[in-house]
């Protein structure tokens, strides 16, 4: 046996402690807040993002099944395309994100969606958007000097609200 010293031990038992620590919390906070994690769902060329068949050409919502919606969003030097999204409360959306140009980020605010919008790449993430109101959707990697100014955001409606368009 090596002789080790008792405060050396010590320090080992609080160091295993520690990091037990930390696996146990984020184990239960990716369970708990269901963290997502993206990954390259599919390839693409920038290039001919915008031409017939592809998704990207005419981006936005389409409705798969009643409360069931994929987006395809589009991402470029300094805005997403769409840059509103309505979606009846209750909603689960897929988004499919991808970039024309530059590396962008596609967070949504209160939601767990957050990923890198890196071109030649989509991104795929999924949320269910129970509370009516207004969620932002924020570019947040650099891509350039109006960076700060690139964001979208997705209306969700509550179903049972008066509808408030009166013209
Ligand atoms: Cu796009 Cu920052």
């Amino acid at each position: 046996m090596i002789h080790v010293d008792r405060y050396e031990q010590a320090w080992i038992r609080i160091t295993i402690l520690i990091l037990v620590v930390f696996v146990g919390a984020v184990t239960v906070a990716g369970i708990a807040h269901g963290i997502q994690v993206p990954g390259a769902y599919q390839r693409v060329n920038p290039q001919t993002l915008t031409e017939a068949g592809s998704p990207w050409a005419e981006p936005g919502l389409r409705e798969l099944a009643p409360g069931k919606y994929e987006a395809y969003v589009l991402s470029q030097v300094w805005s997403f395309v769409p840059n509103e999204i309505r979606v009846p409360a209750g909603s689960e959306v897929t988004f499919y994100v991808t970039s024309r140009d530059v590396l962008h980020g596609f967070k949504i605010l209160g939601t767990n969606v957050n990923m890198m919008v890196i071109p030649g790449q989509v991104g795929k993430l999924k949320a269910t958007f129970d509370e009516p109101g207004t969620y932002d959707i924020i570019c947040h990697e650099y891509c350039g000097t109006l960076h700060h100014t690139m964001y979208a955001q997705i209306f969700v409606e509550d179903p049972n609200a008066e509808a408030t368009a009166t013209e």
